[in-house]
């Protein structure tokens, strides 16, 4: 170990952001006034606060002033500034049938959650809308949700963003459908689900393994009938039953911290040698858990604290303590439960004993990056060997930081445009030299704009 750097102390890490674009978007369709309360938001949830706006729902509240900022230059200026670090935002809902025909087109950003939930949304409306995104975005696929949603009724004008979405009540009805999805995807459910309020008929996703049921858990608080479970093939199910209500009422959320986000600090808080952190307020839904489980699995000391029960979500204060890690195998079933975390496991599994193997996780090649591509390229940059195959990779562990490098010039995370290799990238050179430049801030901020402030606050020479 070439830097002398623990981290202890207590980390506020930001709301949870996928649960955040679903209060925003649901608050829009509920009738009334939705009050969403949270810590730090990022790029990708304003991108959905600004396209509920342009959608006819009138988001206002205050936010604290690092994210003051960033909204303007998200073109968000209706925020005032609040007196404390929580953001609260009311969001004024038009109802199922209120969204207007926006203007111009929507700017998801860099955000596939935004850019797939709102097709769903747009499925369902009597006008037509024009989706784009940033470079990233408009690389990565969008039959998965566009398919089934034309069998609903809504017509795509192509396969990728930028394209436009006719919305099925133009020209007839939204129909019901009996989807099996091909991959465990939350946005997929979630996009068919939002359609599916605007029919009668019965709506019905199926898939391998449960991906996050956030929107599930959210139907159920604003109102939504809807039956879960497990058919008898052994896939999990989610249905709007047929002539059931589908209306959203308002409801006041409060957000639970990002496990995601959390995921960076338990493997910086079990990697980095004597150290011991606390992050309160985390959600721990079990469809989220799988860096947790790969971790506790690796050797890692992390116990959760306080259970209870936010907006419909268990949370817990998760402490974690450093420990020595060892290799495992990361199966196709953590990677669905940990879909995000893989790239700063994989720097877990650099500095474990013995190898790690993960597959199963051939999606991570259509994210913000290629994530496998990217995350194999950092560490093989820190002198680590991989070996990358086409769903996952080989990391043969260092059994320490002691041998790890950090190239000179040309950090391949500052590049990569994708917020969780950039914080991954942070970290590893954190590990090794002692310090971070903060790599691609725009990137970063698209969930966690107060990283570099979480680190500040926890870094210690030991
Ligand atoms: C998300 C679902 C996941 C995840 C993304 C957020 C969501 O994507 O990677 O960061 O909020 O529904 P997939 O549904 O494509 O797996």
């Amino acid at each position: 170990m070439k830097s002398s750097i623990c981290l202890r102390g207590q980390v506020a890490v930001p709301g949870d952001k996928s649960i955040t674009h679903r209060a925003v978007m649901f608050g829009a369709l509920a009738e009334g006034v939705t009050e969403i309360r949270t810590e730090t938001l990022g790029r990708d949830n304003m991108a959905t606060i600004r396209i509920m706006g342009q959608l006819g729902a009138k988001v206002e509240g205050e936010l604290p002033d690092l994210l003051l900022h960033i909204a303007k230059e998200e073109g968000l200026t209706q925020f005032a500034k609040s007196s404390d670090e929580m953001a609260r935002l009311t969001v004024t809902g038009c109802g199922l049938l209120g969204l207007q025909a926006p203007g111009t087109e929507l700017d998801c950003g860099n955000s596939g959650t935004t850019a797939r939930l709102l097709s769903g949304v747009l499925a369902g409306q009597a006008f037509s809308a024009a989706l784009k995104g940033d470079a990233s975005l408009s690389r990565r696929p969008f039959k998965r949700v566009s398919v089934p949603l034309s069998k609903m009724g809504a017509r795509f004008s192509a396969d990728l963003l930028p394209l436009t979405i006719v919305g099925a009540r133009t020209e007839g009805q939204v129909k019901g459908i009996h989807h099996r999805s091909e991959q465990a995807s939350a946005q997929v459910k979630s996009a068919i689900l939002l359609a599916g309020l605007y029919t009668d008929e019965e709506v019905q996703v199926r898939e391998s393994h449960l991906s996050r049921d956030h929107t599930e858990r959210m139907f159920q608080a604003m109102g939504v009938a809807l039956e879960r479970g497990v058919d008898e093939e052994g896939l999990a199910f989610v249905m709007l039953p047929a002539g059931s209500s589908r209306r959203l009422r308002a409801a006041s959320l409060e957000i639970p911290r990002d496990f995601s986000a959390a995921a960076f600090f338990l493997v910086a808080g079990s990697i980095f040698p004597d150290s011991e952190l606390l992050l309160p307020g985390v959600g721990i839904n079990a469809t989220r858990l799988g860096a947790l489980h790969v971790l506790r699995r690796m050797g890692a000391s992390i116990e959760l604290l306080n259970e209870r029960e936010i907006c419909g979500e268990p949370v817990a204060d998760l402490k974690v303590s450093s420990r020595k890690l060892r290799g495992v195998e990361v199966t196709a079933h953590d990677v669905v439960l940990g879909i995000d975390e893989i790239p700063i496991l994989a720097l877990a599994a650099a500095v474990a004993e013995g190898p790690t193997r993960i597959s199963g996780a051939g999606e991570l090649r259509v994210k913000e990056s290629d994530r496998l591509s990217t995350t194999a390229q950092i560490l093989k940059a820190a002198g680590v060997e991989v070996e990358e195959y086409a769903d996952g990779m080989l990391i043969h562990g260092k059994g320490s930081a002691a041998t790890l490098q950090l190239p000179a010039a040309d950090l391949p995370w500052k590049k990569s445009g994708d917020h969780r290799i950039a914080m991954t990238g942070a970290i590893l050179d954190l590990l090794v030299s002692g310090s971070y430049e903060l790599p691609d801030r725009a990137a970063v901020e698209t969930s966690f704009p107060n990283f570099q402030q979480c680190f500040a606050a926890i870094t210690r020479a030991s």
